[in-house]
């Protein structure tokens, strides 16, 4: 279905533009937050303009993932103090999507002002249909924080153990004390469906969405990320690229009035992170 038929208002028209920014989060490191980000954001460029953020801007390799090391201008250098680069110069088209990477350096990080961030992100949102925001692994800063407090809904990626749920459960709580909703959980990187069976039952209690799906472990993952490109254009129909293809199709996206989602970012309050760092 084309949404921009279903969205059609002859009255609205002229101004309505939508969208819907995700947080792409999981409360642990290494559960692949940023192999989900840009394969779901693969998959979702069929139908929407997508942009995918790097917003983990203390430990950025999203730009590793789709062959922009070399890029000269990354988010950075946007939330710096008087930047003179603009937006969409740190906008790169890649794989069909829009995908704004993040500079590696420690400098960089130092000199980046996370409140920016919310300007930027309102930017983005006024021009793409989805916005991706890949988000750090904890809440230890208010860099990292951020993604999760100005989001739509998180998006929460994890391993099947009592352990990660755990985690994502403390991220859950933290997203939904600022009102971000919860498109639900990936399994990501699954050696034996029957961990998944044996923690279902709790997830479904406990969480405040539902089992998006379940993604096995697979070496394409890594091959993609050694030859610079998302799983889904390096190997797409790898098991795990057709379970990230699922859930994206699965995805209800919810688009809300572009300008109003710029208003709700502009406005936001940005908490220090729960540990008052
Ligand atoms: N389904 C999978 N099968 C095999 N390996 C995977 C899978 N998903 C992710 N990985 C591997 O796990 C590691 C972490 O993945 P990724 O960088 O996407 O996670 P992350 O949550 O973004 O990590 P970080 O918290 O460091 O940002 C990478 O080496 C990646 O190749
Ligand atoms: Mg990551």
């Amino acid at each position: 279905m084309d949404h921009r038929a279903a969205c059609f208002n002859p009255v609205m028209a002229q101004t309505e533009v939508m969208v819907e920014v995700f947080a792409v989060a999981s409360g642990k490191g290494g559960t692949g937050k940023t192999t989900a980000a840009l394969a779901l954001g693969m998959a979702l460029a069929e139908e929407y303009t997508v942009t995918v953020v790097d917003a983990d801007t203390g430990m950025a390799n999203l730009l590793f993932h789709t062959g922009l090391d070399d890029a000269d201008v990354t988010l950075h250098d946007l939330l710096i103090e008087g930047r003179t680069a603009t937006v969409s110069d740190a906008v790169y088209d890649r794989f069909g999507m829009r995908v704004v990477p993040c500079g590696t350096s420690l400098d960089g990080f130092r000199a980046a002002d996370p409140d920016r961030l919310r300007e930027v992100i309102a930017e983005l949102s006024r021009e793409s249909d989805v916005v991706l925001l890949d988000s750090p692994a904890t809440l230890a800063a208010k860099s990292a924080v951020l993604p999760v407090v100005l989001a739509d809904r998180t998006i929460t990626v994890l391993q099947p153990t009592i352990p990660a749920l755990s985690d994502g459960l403390k991220l859950r709580e933290y997203a939904r004390s600022y009102g971000t909703g919860s498109a639900g959980v990936i399994f990501n990187r699954v050696a034996d469906p029957s961990a998944v069976d044996r923690i279902t039952e709790h997830t479904e209690r406990y969480f405040d969405g539902p089992i998006l799906g379940v993604v096995p472990e697979s070496d394409a993952v890594q091959d993609a990320r050694e030859a610079g490109e998302p799983l889904l254009a390096h190997a797409p129909d790898a098991a795990a690229a057709r379970a990230f293809a699922d859930i994206a199709a699965k995805l209800d996206v919810q688009q809300q009035d572009a300008a109003a989602v710029a208003d709700r970012f502009r406005s936001a309050v940005i908490p220090d992170s729960p540990s008052g760092e």
